[in-house]
């Protein structure tokens, strides 16, 4: 189902589910949101020219590795742009997708556990249309669209379709809440925008390196390397002190 405008694709797939939870619910889009949603309670620009569409994935909830959707939703995508325009992407940890150093899209996940049932939101804004001199001021350098990049900009509907077959076959074909996969966790540290950047997190200086089979990434602080499971990783370029 797509709309010319909603407030949030995610927001209004999750008052579907919340208000009906037996019935079934695939894809929301829209040409643009007003109140697009992105993590961490940011916001996210959704003007007219980018793909905006959340979709949704019933689980049994008891999967042993529910957050490495969120990655895997990344690849999902990262994947979908190659096949359809050739884009040789990467996914910033955990869910970003990058292109030629700035951001491309923005994905967020949500879970909701309602009348016994489980369902994962992917919920994903692909800058496509928008051109170079309308990005806004405040994001010119930390975002790019397919067209600024000089790429085609696919079918929307091809795009979605191609984004949703690849999640699926990777959370049910795969079944990478439940299992591990060598391979899979190869491509994402050989699409790992942050791998040997200089990060900040949480008050330190740090350098990343590889994501693990758990959907974490490994950051080395000095001589001492732990493994981090949320929260947003800076490349210290980005990071702009407060004075
Ligand atoms: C982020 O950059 O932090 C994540 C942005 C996620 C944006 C997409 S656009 C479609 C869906 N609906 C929303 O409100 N958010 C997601």
């Amino acid at each position: 189902m797509t709309f010319p405008v909603v407030g949030s694709t995610n927001t209004q797939l999750k008052e579907k589910i919340k208000s009906s939870p037996g019935a079934v619910f695939d894809v929301i889009a829209a040409d643009t949101q007003t109140g697009g949603r992105g993590r961490l309670g940011r916001s996210f620009y959704s003007p007219a020219g980018g793909v905006y569409f959340s979709a949704a994935y019933p689980i049994a909830g008891n999967e042993k590795n529910v957050p490495f959707f969120t990655l895997l939703s990344g690849l999902a995508v990262s994947r979908a742009l190659e096949e359809l325009t050739g884009a040789k992407t990467l996914v910033k940890w955990p869910n970003d997708v990058y292109l030629n150093g700035k951001k491309l899209c923005g994905i967020l996940t949500e879970r909701i556990d309602r009348g016994g049932r489980t369902h994962l939101i992917c919920g994903v804004g692909v800058n496509a249309e928008i051109k170079k001199e309308d990005i806004p001021a405040e994001l010119a350098g930390k975002m790019t669209s397919l067209r600024a990049e000089g790429l085609p900009v696919p079918d929307k509907t091809a795009l979605i379709k191609r984004c949703v077959e690849n999640l699926d076959a990777l959370v049910y074909e795969k079944d990478l809440l439940n299992e591990t996969s060598p391979d899979i966790v190869s491509e994402l540290n050989e699409k790992s925008f942050l791998f040997g950047k200089p990060v900040f997190y949480q008050g330190r200086n740090g350098v990343c390196g590889r994501i693990n089979e758990d959907g974490s990434i490994n950051i080395l602080f000095g001589e001492e390397e732990k493994r981090i499971f949320s929260g947003e990783l800076l490349p210290i370029s980005d990071f702009r002190s407060p004075i």
